[in-house]
């Protein structure tokens, strides 16, 4: 099993940790406050709790949770992750209006350029730390998208893989370009758990049976849309 660094164990990097140990992985939980990695380890005694440095030198892959903060001011050598696959899932804050934020660049995009020599990965940004509780049986039932986007293609495989094994449907949106859409998304579920003033909320998306007789005509051309490359593709 692939061992797992969380640096940053707070809500996410603990449900996380905790949730992949229980499928069998090794973890290791990082922390600045040594007592918050301990908190998260004790829930699990396989796991280990230390630095931050420690967990990102554990780690073939590692869950990176300090949002905004860049790698060198958290560790003290970032060679440690050079090689290897690190997953983020930061999002962007929502005024008490209800505004998201404008997002130019992604977090995602921000944090593959402080760590060009690592493979940054988008993942469970849409899935609040909640739906960690469920079963793997539940959470299959559910059919919730884990939506991920990264440049690497062997990351997203491997990032697929464990989204899988936590029991999510992996959906790849594509590069780290599209980690903007994925922000926007992250957004929108807050908004939805402020509106409804309920956190058990997810997105799923449904992959449809094919219809081959068409009752309404079907995509014609138009001028609006371009190409329909997908189609043409199929
Ligand atoms: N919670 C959710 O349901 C959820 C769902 C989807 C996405 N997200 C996103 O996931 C990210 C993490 O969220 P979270 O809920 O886990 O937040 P959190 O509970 O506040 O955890 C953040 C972690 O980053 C660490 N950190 C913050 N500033 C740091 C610094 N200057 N140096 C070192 N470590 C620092 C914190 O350490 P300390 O505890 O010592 O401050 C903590 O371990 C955010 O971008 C959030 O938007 C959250």
């Amino acid at each position: 099993m692939k061992k797992i660094g969380i640096v940053g164990t707070g809500n996410m990097g603990r449900v996380i940790g905790l949730a992949l140990a229980n499928k069998g992985y090794e973890v290791f939980f990082g922390a600045r406050d040594l007592s918050k990695a301990k908190f998260a380890s004790e829930f699990d005694n396989q796991t280990k709790s230390g630095t931050n440095q420690q967990a990102a030198a554990f780690g073939d892959i590692i869950y990176y949770s300090p949002r905004d903060i860049h790698p060198k001011k958290v560790l003290d050598n970032l060679s440690v992750l050079d090689g290897k696959i690190v997953i983020e899932s930061g999002n962007w804050d929502i005024s008490d209006q209800l505004d998201a934020e404008e997002i130019k660049i992604s977090k995602t995009e921000i944090l593959q350029q402080q760590l060009p020599n690592s493979k940054v990965v988008k993942a469970f940004n849409t899935i609040l730390q909640e739906v960690f509780e469920y079963s793997i049986k539940d959470l299959k039932s559910y059919n919730i998208a884990c939506f991920i986007a990264s440049d690497f293609l062997d990351a997203k495989s491997e990032v697929s893989d464990l989204s899988s094994d936590l029991g999510f449907t992996t959906i790849d949106c594509g590069t780290v370009k599209q980690a903007v859409l994925l922000e926007q998304m992250g957004s929108l579920i807050r908004i939805l758990v402020r509106v409804n003033k309920n956190p058990w909320l997810s997105f799923s998306l449904t992959d449809l049976p094919e219809i081959k007789d068409l009752h309404f005509g079907g995509r014609t051309a138009s001028a609006l849309h371009g190409k329909t490359e997908y189609l043409e593709n199929r």
